[in-house]
């Protein structure tokens, strides 16, 4: 499948559904606390989604069966919500929500603290995030696709941490994932060139050991192979003249 470039039309209506999503998303973080299930978070983002008009992109995805992806400690991504999952106390959790308004999809996902944590996972969750806004400097037309790569791989790297290879992000429309992939790690190639229109999401996944993962027996739940924790961060963004535009993201 070829990149799709937006048109203007198409940019208002990805722009409606982003900012829906950070609402959504702005709300769900009211709620992580220690006490709450993974489930009950799933819930109230379903709900949120609905309300504002928008259909959850996940649900059903493959198979998926809820709105959010709940991954908490050494969970990477895809974890599935459980009333049996209590968030505690030192746990980080990432939530990964997407939502349809009017045929257009949006992404984004976001790693809270749960109480207190210690100063190294506040570190993990702090790094990562940084390491998108690192790509997205890179993230203007005229570039290249691989050096938002290049520049969230190495700034993670620089941390000693583990850059996840197996999952990355991609381009985004009328369907929640189009071409292209967008890796999180230093490639050799340099990647399609980027022209105003073009909305991808930006998504590392950043694990404080090792960047292997596996895939549990549920067939979604990513973990990381040696246990310890990771963190995810997402945008939508739009590529324009200039600077990007975050559509999931008003503030900073
Ligand atoms: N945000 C994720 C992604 O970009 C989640 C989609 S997986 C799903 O791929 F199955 F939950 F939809
Ligand atoms: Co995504």
């Amino acid at each position: 499948m070829a990149v799709t470039i937006k048109s203007a039309r198409e940019i208002e209506l990805m722009r409606h559904s982003g900012r829906l999503l950070e609402e959504v998303h702005d709300a769900l973080a009211e709620i992580v606390a220690p006490g709450i299930t993974t489930w009950d978070i799933d819930k109230l983002g379903e709900e949120l989604i609905r309300s504002k008009g928008g259909i959850p992109n996940f649900l059903n995805y493959n198979g998926y069966p809820a709105s959010i992806c709940v991954s908490v400690n050494d969970q990477v991504v895809h974890g599935i919500p459980s009333k049996k999952r209590v968030l505690e106390e030192g746990d980080i959790v990432s939530l990964d929500a997407g939502l349809i308004y009017q045929g257009y999809h949006s992404d984004a996902a976001r790693t809270y603290p749960v109480g207190k944590i210690s100063p190294e996972h506040q570190k993990l969750i702090d790094v990562t995030k940084q390491s998108f806004y690192e790509g997205i400097k890179m993230a203007r037309a005229g570039n290249h696709l691989h050096d938002i790569s290049n520049a969230i791989g190495r700034y993670a790297e620089s941390f000693g941490y583990g850059v996840v290879r197996d999952l990355v992000g991609h381009g985004i429309g009328t369907a929640l994932h189009e071409d292209p992939s967008i890796p999180n790690y230093v490639c050799k190639s340099k990647g399609i060139r980027l022209v105003p229109g073009m909305t991808l999401a930006v998504e590392p996944m950043i694990n404080l050991g090792t960047w292997e993962v596996y895939w549990e027996d549920d067939e979604w739940t990513v973990v990381t192979a040696d246990g310890q924790y990771s963190a995810h961060y997402e945008n939508t963004i739009l590529i324009t003249d200039g600077e990007p535009e975050l559509l999931t993201c008003s503030h900073q």
